[in-house]
């Protein structure tokens, strides 16, 4: 995709919670990590146990351009050898996502370069290779982060098709609200897979919502419910004592029985060549572990893809990463014609 000349891509992300620049070189032989700052803000909103988007914007005002300094001066870069900006426009929460994208337009007006909006679901999707780029395709990329669920069919590098997503709450938020029952602190799903170490999977029955369905969307309200009712008892009916780890291994191995399970049938169905995964739940070592178990069983000719830990949850290599192909591909504007779109859908 990328021809000989290196190309030096500045990212910027702050469509939710995290402050993010991050420095990519982008050549022939691939793409190289030059700086990856991320500063988040969970500290800040674990007090509240969630995101409020107007403190989160306040915290993103602070730290945008400390962030971005931070992240030329670790990769030993000038604004002079930057080839391109590359910014998540969407989706996201407006009031965040405006703070990049403004922090963006500005350097960009006032470095005289190329500005690259990012949709961050695709930023998450060009993660997952940052280390890996030798995909064969047709490739399955299952995004699973706080805000989407998707099974991405990917015919060539870069071109995306939906076949799968989710009809009610996002993965990470089923997390979320699951640790929320359980009193455990913001964010939820690294907090439920550590006190799921220690709980047996099989002691509570929840649902695998869809799963038997022949098609490929998601619904995880159903085992948030379930799990409800067996935090605060079912009305009318004499109430039991849970085990939280019991209750937090249940729960993850029904939404990974779900997500492995329509995934390894979306692959076999669509002959896909390599398996992804991707977003923040992708840092669910249970998950990592499965799907990859589930794809060198049932898959054996399909190559499987999962990004390192620090390109799982939101940061500004993988938007720097995504930048780079759209930059190769000319899709790159003025700083005027772009702008933060909290609803920006691909497909
Ligand atoms: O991609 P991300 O950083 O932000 C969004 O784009 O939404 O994903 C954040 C989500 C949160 O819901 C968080 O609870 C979840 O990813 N998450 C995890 C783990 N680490 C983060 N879920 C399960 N297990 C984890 N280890
Ligand atoms: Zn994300």
């Amino acid at each position: 995709m990328f021809d000989g000349s290196l190309m030096r891509l500045l990212g910027i992300e702050t469509s939710c919670d995290e402050t993010a620049a991050a420095v990519v070189d982008a050549a022939r032989g691939g793409l190289l990590v030059r700086a990856n700052v991320v500063l988040s803000q969970i500290p800040l909103h674990a007090a509240t146990g969630g995101v409020v988007p107007e403190v989160a914007a306040r915290e993103h005002c602070v730290h945008i351009a400390p962030v971005v300094q931070r992240a030329l001066r670790q990769a030993h870069a000038t604004p002079r050898s930057i080839s391109a900006l590359a910014v998540t426009a969407g989706p996201g929460l407006m009031t965040s996502l405006t703070v990049g994208v403004e922090a963006a337009r500005t350097l960009a007006y006032l470095w005289k370069k190329p500005l690259i909006p990012v949709n961050h679901i695709e930023g998450h999707v060009a993660g997952a290779l940052l280390q890996n780029p030798a995909v064969r395709y047709p490739a399955l990329a299952l995004v699973v982060s706080g805000g989407h669920t998707e099974l991405l069919l990917m015919a060539q590098e870069g071109w995306y098709r939906c076949i799968g997503r989710t009809l009610d709450d996002a993965a990470g938020e089923a997390f979320d609200k699951v640790a929320k029952l359980l009193r455990l602190p913001y964010p939820g799903g690294p907090a439920i897979a550590e006190l799921a170490e220690r709980g047996k999977t099989d002691a509570y029955t929840l649902p695998r919502p869809m799963l038997d369905r022949t098609h490929f969307d998601f619904s995880f309200a159903g085992i948030k419910t379930a799990a409800l009712y067996l935090v605060q008892g079912i009305p009318g009916r004499a109430r039991r004592r849970i085990r939280r780890a019991d209750l937090a291994a249940s729960f993850q191995q029904a939404v990974i029985d779900v997500l492995v399970g329509k995934t390894i049938r979306a692959a076999r169905q669509y002959g896909a060549k390599s398996v992804m995964l991707a977003g923040g739940v992708a840092a669910n070592g249970e998950l990592r572990t499965q799907l990859q178990a589930a794809v060198e069983q049932a898959l054996p000719h399909t190559k499987y893809f999962q990004p390192a830990l620090a390109y799982c949850t939101d940061n500004a290599a993988m938007i720097a990463a995504r930048g780079a192909q759209l930059f190769a591909l000319k899709k790159h504007w003025p700083w005027q014609r772009v702008h933060a779109d909290p609803n920006w859908e691909m497909w």
